[in-house]
């Protein structure tokens, strides 16, 4: 399929006019267009059209059980396609939006189930990302974009990762630069009695708790430090699948920083002395919002690179935005953390 790439920052004003436009009208018509937001590059069609969501599960790759994020305009958009109480979700809304958190809530039956993965729930957020508002304003429907890698692959979060993975695969691509944070935006379900997040991200559920003025729970499944308590199904659907994995070997240390570094040096020599590839990640120790905006390029980095093993520094989840960096980094390992 010819794709049609809007590289924004090389267009002028007018130019941009027109590719909003384009791409609105390619959204409002059932085809997919990919587009940056703050968090990563999402893949994006109609939510309310089967057949545009049909096109994003097998584009991606995707299960069908795993339900989508609806991107919406404003909160006025968020009631049109609920029910129930949204008192707790308005305070978030206000507090948090545009920006990286994605709510759960009951849908109505405007929202197909198709795009919910047969829950009756919906996850549905504003993106804090100018190019990605335009978009949805633009195409005039929620947008449902799940990250635009191949389902499996790290979520891409620079214009180089759509291209690899999308191009000639989708109507339309909107360029705009890098992700400015790099993972996937905080999931909370407001639809139980508890407030519960289910996938860790840049908004801390500390913040969530104080403006709700309630208790935060955080799902088990994120807990698990071994593959056997990930198990236990998370609530999230798509958190249960391998993610963001390499195709090389990796290792995780975790301790004391210096020990953690000694250990990598140590084995670093011991592979290459066999003659293997060794990829390094260590972030600085307090350098969160550097390691989130970087790990999915580091990974895919890797890959590029053709590395057998890499050995990465565990991430200090003490910090709410090390505790998501590292969520993402125990997957890709396969749960392959060692103390040292
Ligand atoms: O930052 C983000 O959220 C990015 C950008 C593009 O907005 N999107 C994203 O979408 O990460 P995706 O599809 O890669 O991840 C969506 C996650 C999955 O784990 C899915 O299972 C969960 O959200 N999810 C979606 N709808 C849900 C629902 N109704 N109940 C529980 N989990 C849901
Ligand atoms: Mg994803």
């Amino acid at each position: 399929m010819e794709t049609k790439i809007f590289d924004i920052k090389k267009l002028n004003i007018k130019e941009r006019e027109r590719a909003f436009a384009l791409a609105g009208e390619l959204i409002k018509r059932g085809e997919l267009v990919i587009f940056p937001t703050e968090t990563v590059y999402g893949i994006g069609g109609n939510a309310l059209d089967i057949k545009a969501i049909e096109k994003i599960y097998k584009t991606k790759g995707r299960p069908s059980d795993n339900p989508l994020i609806l991107h919406v305009a404003n909160f006025e958009a968020v009631r049109d396609i609920t029910t129930g109480d949204l008192d707790r979700a308005e305070k978030l809304a206000e507090a948090f939006w545009p920006g990286p958190l994605t709510m759960v809530l009951n849908k109505n039956i405007k929202v197909p189930d198709r795009t919910t993965g047969g829950l009756n729930t919906v996850a549905v957020r504003v993106p804090d990302d100018e190019t990605a508002r335009r978009l949805i304003e633009k195409s005039g429907v929620p947008i449902a974009a799940p990250s635009a890698n191949i389902s499996g692959k790290p979520s891409p979060t620079k214009p180089e990762h759509v291209l690899e993975d999308m191009k000639g695969k989708v109507a339309g691509i909107i360029l705009d630069g890098e992700c400015s944070v790099g993972i996937e935006s905080t999931i909370v379900d407001l639809t139980g009695k508890e407030v519960v997040i289910l996938r860790p991200g840049k908004i801390a559920p500390e913040d969530i708790g104080r403006v709700i003025g309630e208790n935060v729970k955080i799902d088990s499944a994120l807990l698990a430090n071994k593959p056997e308590e990930a198990s236990k199904a998370p609530k999230a659907p798509g958190m249960k699948y391998k993610h963001y994995a390499p195709k090389a070997e990796m290792i995780i240390f975790q301790g004391a920083r210096a020990d953690v570094e000694q250990e990598i040096a140590l084995i670093k020599n011991k592979k290459e002395a066999e003659g293997k590839k060794v990829g390094v990640i260590i972030f600085g120790e307090e350098d969160f919002e550097e390691a989130a905006k970087e790990l999915f390029h580091r990974l895919r980095q890797m890959d590029k690179r053709g590395v057998d093993i890499i050995l990465a520094a565990a991430i200090d989840t003490e910090n709410s935005l090390g505790f998501a960096v590292m969520n993402r980094m125990i997957k890709s390992a396969g749960y392959n953390v060692k103390e040292v």
